[in-house]
């Protein structure tokens, strides 16, 4: 039984079959509406979230299978004291699948551990968060036409913004692959990141704190938002939160051709008027995150 905890779960291999089963799905949704009835899958969210926790259940239903499942911990025994170990056994019971998000780094790990069905970490505190991940991969691949030969800025709260990690760690697998880290210096990348995955796999980056001059040569720019309740200090956030505005002024900075992404939900971070730019992809980039975790359900569950 397989588990996904991290996007390195997966070979590149593996990834791109998965993307191109993906492809699939967008291309012929007929083909796989009735391939998960009688299945059920869990989502258990301990942390808020709009998007991920139902683009699993819009993922689920639109395969013909059905969804349970809790949107808070405090609408679980969590709140009485249970611990994840014990939950996801109970869950194990009532379904053939679960997505967890968790505010603590490695509790999907501690669950996956315990489980007689396949868990999906739907983001777990500042780690990671793999399923958006896909989305990316899938959203760059479909609109860009491959995932190797790009310049990526990755823009923000690039501490804790576990998008961001698990991106990099999924990204460094394919050639000629280049960073731009755009950030104030509060909010740099992790030196777990930096050391252990893009020295370590000797890939170029440059950590820089000004937008407007990296945008020219970025094939990407992934904005990403302040992670707020990752803060210690409310002014600190304060303080930082709208370092990084994009603009439709900005937007002349850039080439013609570079995507903007971002997992959303969008806080200050790219102003409206952006949103009409063809550059401009992040709500497309929500479609491709229901195809992506079709395509996951049907490889963990061994349906494909
Ligand atoms: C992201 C997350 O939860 O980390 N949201 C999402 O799942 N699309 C990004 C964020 O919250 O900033």
């Amino acid at each position: 039984m397989r588990h996904l905890l991290s996007p390195m779960d997966f070979s590149v291999e593996e990834l791109d079959k998965l993307l191109q089963l993906a492809s699939d799905i967008e291309k012929n949704p007929d083909k796989y509406k009735h391939m998960c009835e009688g299945k059920k899958l869990a989502t258990l969210f301990y942390e808020p979230s709009t998007r991920t926790r139902l683009s699993f259940e819009s993922a689920m239903l639109s395969l013909g299978g059905n969804v349970l499942g809790f949107s808070s911990a405090d609408c679980s025994s969590a709140s009485k004291g249970e611990s994840v170990s014990d939950t996801i056994r109970i869950i194990s019971c009532y379904a053939d699948i679960c997505a967890m998000r968790h505010p603590k780094e490695g509790a999907p790990m501690v669950a996956a551990s315990k489980s007689s069905i396949p868990v999906i970490n739907a983001g777990d505190g500042g780690h990671e968060h793999p399923t958006q991940t896909l989305t990316d991969l899938l959203t760059i691949r479909s609109l860009k036409g491959r995932l190797d030969n790009l310049k990526i800025g990755l823009c923000g709260d690039l501490k804790f913004g576990r998008t961001v990690h698990s991106l990099i760690n999924a990204l460094v697998r394919y050639k000629n692959i280049s960073f731009v880290l755009i950030s104030p210096t509060e909010l740099r990348i992790p030196d777990y990141i930096r050391e252990d995955v893009l020295e370590a796999n000797n890939i170029p980056y440059e950590e820089v704190e000004n937008l407007e001059e990296a945008m020219s040569s970025l094939d990407i720019l992934y904005m990403t938002r302040v992670q707020r309740e990752r803060f210690f200090n409310e002014d600190e956030y304060i303080r930082l939160k709208d370092r990084y505005i994009l603009t439709k002024e900005k937007m002349n900075y850039a080439n013609e051709n570079m995507l903007i992404l971002h997992p959303l939900p969008r806080v200050n971070e790219i102003s409206v008027e952006v949103d009409d730019d063809p550059r401009a992809v992040y709500f497309k980039q929500v479609q491709y995150g229901v195809y992506v975790r079709m395509a996951l359900i049907l490889t963990l569950l061994e349906l494909v």
